[in-house]
C-alpha cells in the first residue's frame, strides 16, 4: 500500500491477504470489466458469464459517477476485490493500482510460472488532482517507429499520465500520411543526413538517410490504443514556423514561394514560415481534416505558434498588403489572426485548439484556446489571468530532453541540467497565484524533443525516472512528497520487469554512458543561465527566436 506510485489520496492497510489467480472471473458492466482486463492482462482475467454471477467473480466492479471523472475506490479482502469506478477510465486505474499491489511481475509480458499472484487486503480511495497529465513526444526531429509509441503508451497508462502530445511536424520532418497533399510524406518525411556537431560549432553529419511517418491507418490504431488505455492523443501539426518540410513538399504555401527549401539536417531555428494567405489555410484545413478523420475523437489540436520568424512576411509585398486589408498593424498582429483562423477552422470541427505561448502573447485568442507556456510560470500566469486554461510546460523542469547531471558521463543531450529531484519538486499549481488563475491550471506536461533522442532507448532513458516523478505531481497535483524515494525504489523494480531503460538515479549504466565517440556529452557547452535570461527576456515579446543550444 504504501509503494504506490502515483501516490494515492487514501490507502489503509487491512490485515491479510487476496490472491487473484491468472483466469479468474471480473463481473461488472462491460465497459469497466474490460478496462480492468486490459490493465492486468497479464492475468488473463475473463469476464463472469450473467449465470455465474458477481458472487463467484473474484473482481466485482460497479460504477458511480458521483465519484468523478477517472476516480475510484478498492476494497480487497480476503474473498474478493471490490471497485467503484467513476468512469470507465477510474476502472482502468484500478486495475493499473491492483497490478501495482501485486508482484513486480505483473509488469511482464505474459504471467511467468510460479509466481504467487498475492496482495494486501486493505482500501484505497483515489482521483487526480489535475486532469492533464501529458507527456510531449517530438516525432519529427527523429521519427520513433510506431511500435515505440505503442509502447510510450503503455508506459503512460501505468503511471497515470493520460494525454500523448505527438509533435508531428517540424524542419526536420513531417511525420504523417497525406492524401490530399501526398507530397507531403513523400517528400517531408526524410532527409539525406543529420547533424552530428553542436550548436556554434563548423556543422559535421553522420551521412545516415533518416525518415518516417505514420499512415492514416497507424494514427488511428495509436488513438484506438490510446483510448482504450484512458489516453488521449493531442496531435500538433506546428505552424506558421518550424515550416522546413512542409515547404520542401509544397514551396508554394510559404511566404517566398519561388525559394526551394530542403528537409533540414540540422537543428535550432530556421526562418522558413508558411504564408498566412487563405490558399494555405485551406490547405492545413484539409489536413486537420484528414489527421482528425484519422484519429477519431479529437477534443485537442496542438497548432504551435512558437519561434516564429516573421522577416519572409515583412519582405512579402503581397503578405504585406492582406495584413493592411485586415486592418492589422505588423506581422505580429498577422501571426495572432492566422492562428486565430486556424482555431476557428478547429472550433466548427469540435476541436479546442492549443497553442505554445508566443501564439499567447500576440494576444488575439480564442477564449477556448489552451496555452502551454514553455517559458515558464510568468507567462503561464499571464494566459490564465486572461482567461485561458493553461498546462504547465515549463523548460525547467519539464523538458526531459536535457541531461540529468553536468557530466562526461551523460549521454548527449540538448542542455543541462534537470534532475529527478528538480521535476520531484515541481509546483504546477503555483501558490501565489489567484485563485481564479490557480483553477485555470488544468495539468502539466513533460517534453521530450528529439534532437539528441534518437531511438527508444534513448527515449527510456531521458523519460524515466523523471516521468514518473513527474506522474506522481501531476496526480497528486502538489511536489512529490518526502516518501517518493522509497516509493520510486519500488516503482523501478516494476519498471526493470515491464524492460524499460530508465536512468537508475545514480547515474548511467556503463552502456549508457556517452562515451567518446558521437554520444559524447560536453557538460558546460551550454550556459543555462543565460538560457534562462534569454527565455525571460523572449516573454515579453511574440518575437521569439529560441536561445540558441
Ligand atoms: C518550444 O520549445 N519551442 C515550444
Amino acid at each position: 500500500m504504501d509503494r504506490l506510485l502515483p501516490r494515492p489520496r487514501v490507502a489503509e492497510r487491512a490485515p491479510g491477504v487476496f490472491e487473484l489467480t491468472p483466469g479468474s472471473a471480473v463481473s461488472g458492466p462491460a465497459a469497466l470489466v474490460d478496462a480492468v482486463r486490459l490493465s492486468l492482462a497479464v492475468l488473463d482475467l475473463r469476464p463472469a458469464d450473467a449465470a455465474a454471477a458477481d458472487a463467484f467473480a473474484a473482481v466485482r466492479v460497479t460504477e458511480d459517477a458521483a465519484l468523478g471523472p477517472e476516480a475510484y475506490e478498492i476494497e480487497i479482502a480476503a474473498e474478493a476485490v471490490r471497485i467503484v469506478a467513476g468512469d470507465r477510465a477510474g476502472a482502468f486505474y484500478a486495475g493499473q493500482t491492483l497490478r501495482q499491489l501485486l508482484p513486480a511481475e505483473a509488469y511482464r509480458a505474459t504471467a511467468v510460472p510460479g509466481t504467487t499472484w498475492t496482495m494486501p487486503c486493505g482500501r484505497i480511495a483515489d482521483a487526480p488532482a489535475l486532469s492533464w497529465r501529458g507527456a510531449h513526444l517530438d516525432v519529427a526531429r527523429n521519427f520513433l517507429p510506431k511500435r515505440e509509441v505503442l509502447r510510450m503508451i503503455d508506459l503512460l497508462a501505468l503511471h497515470k499520465l493520460n494525454r500523448l502530445h505527438l509533435h508531428l511536424v517540424d524542419d526536420q520532418g513531417w511525420r504523417v500520411e497525406s492524401r490530399a497533399y501526398p507530397l507531403l510524406h513523400e517528400v517531408g518525411s526524410h532527409r539525406d543526413q543529420t547533424t552530428t556537431s553542436y550548436y556554434r560549432e563548423e556543422p559535421t553529419f553522420d551521412g545516415v538517410p533518416h525518415g518516417g511517418y505514420y499512415t492514416l491507418a497507424d494514427l488511428a490504431e495509436i488513438s484506438a490504443y490510446a483510448a482504450a488505455r484512458a489516453v488521449t492523443v493531442v496531435p500538433e501539426i506546428d505552424v506558421p514556423g518550424h515550416a522546413s518540410a512542409i515547404l520542401a513538399a509544397y514551396p508554394r504555401f510559404g511566404a517566398r514561394p519561388e525559394e526551394r527549401y530542403r528537409v533540414l539536417d540540422r537543428w535550432g531555428i530556421s526562418p522558413a514560415i508558411l504564408s498566412p494567405l487563405p490558399a494555405t489555410v485551406d490547405f492545413l484545413t484539409a489536413v486537420f481534416d484528414e489527421v482528425i478523420g484519422a484519429l477519431g475523437a479529437v477534443p485537442y489540436f496542438h497548432i504551435g505558434g512558437d519561434e516564429c520568424v516573421l522577416d519572409d512576411w515583412a519582405a512579402s509585398a503581397e503578405i504585406s498588403a492582406y495584413q493592411s486589408e485586415l486592418g492589422l498593424a505588423a506581422p505580429a498582429d498577422l501571426h495572432a489572426w492566422f492562428l486565430r483562423r486556424l482555431a476557428d477552422v478547429l472550433a466548427a470541427r469540435g476541436c479546442r485548439a492549443v497553442v505554445w505561448d508566443e501564439a499567447f502573447v500576440s494576444g488575439m485568442l480564442r477564449q477556448d484556446t489552451v496555452v502551454m507556456p514553455w517559458r515558464g510560470p510568468d507567462v503561464g500566469r499571464r494566459a490564465a489571468a486572461a482567461g485561458h486554461e493553461v498546462v504547465a510546460t515549463p523548460v525547467f523542469p519539464l523538458y526531459f530532453d536535457y541531461a540529468e547531471a553536468a557530466s562526461p558521463e551523460e549521454p548527449l543531450a540538448i542542455g543541462e541540467t534537470i534532475t529527478l529531484a528538480d521535476v520531484a519538486a515541481f509546483t504546477p499549481v503555483p501558490a501565489e497565484w489567484s485563485g481564479a488563475e490557480r483553477d485555470r491550471v488544468i495539468g502539466m506536461q513533460f517534453q521530450l524533443w528529439s534532437e539528441r533522442i534518437p531511438d527508444g532507448r534513448t527515449l527510456d532513458y531521458r523519460a524515466w525516472p523523471r516521468g514518473c516523478a513527474a506522474a506522481e505531481i501531476a496526480w497528486t497535483g502538489t511536489p512529490a512528497a518526502d516518501c517518493f524515494t522509497r516509493r520510486l525504489d519500488a516503482h523501478l523494480v516494476r519498471m526493470d520487469a515491464f524492460g524499460v531503460e530508465y536512468r537508475p538515479p545514480a547515474g548511467p549504466r556503463p552502456w549508457q554512458r556517452g562515451g567518446t565517440g558521437w554520444r559524447r556529452h560536453r557538460p558546460g557547452v551550454i550556459d543555462v543561465h543565460e538560457v534562462m535570461r534569454r527565455l525571460y527576456d523572449l516573454t515579453q515579446s511574440a518575437d521569439s527566436t529560441r536561445p540558441s543550444m
